[in-house]
């Protein structure tokens, strides 16, 4: 079994698609090992988000993340970390497929609803940062 940490942004939870999310989650099969709220600090956004520091992009991103309280998630099943991310669709909503999470419910590159580890090293480092946040 295999877990993955995901997060719900928080355009997902002033959009009110919370439920929508985690049920997307819940119908595929995957188990919610835990989950809470928090707000994230910016050193917290700029810890997890760490590996796009300097990209033309960064200071939107950090922005966003600190808007409003985000959900912290960690989901387990088999090979979870590529089955989320498939679930939760490509960044870029003319590539999401349509049945995605991104591809139903976002259409900027930015403001995309969710997030999810790209690889076990980064499951554990996100871990870390979201379930010791307030
Ligand atoms: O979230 P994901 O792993 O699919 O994409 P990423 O390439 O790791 O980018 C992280 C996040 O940065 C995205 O989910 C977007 O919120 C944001 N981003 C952006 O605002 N503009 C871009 N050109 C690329 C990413
Ligand atoms: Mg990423």
């Amino acid at each position: 079994m295999e877990r993955t940490l995901v997060l719900i942004k928080p355009d997902g939870v002033e959009r009110g698609l919370i439920g929508r999310i985690i049920t997307v989650f819940e119908n595929k099969g995957l188990r919610i090992a835990d989950m809470k709220m928090c707000k994230p600090s910016k050193a917290e956004a700029e810890e997890h988000y760490k590996e796009h520091k300097g990209k033309f992009f960064f200071q939107e991103l950090i922005d966003y993340l600190t808007e409003d309280r985000i959900v912290a998630m960690i989901l387990e099943g088999e090979n979870a970390i590529e089955l989320i991310r498939k679930v939760n669709g490509d960044k870029d909503p003319l590539k999401a497929e349509g049945a995605s999470i991104r591809g139903k419910y976002a259409i900027d590159r930015t403001r995309n609803l969710v997030h999810a580890s790209e690889n076990t090293e980064n499951v554990e480092r996100e871990i870390s940062i979201w379930f010791d946040c307030k």
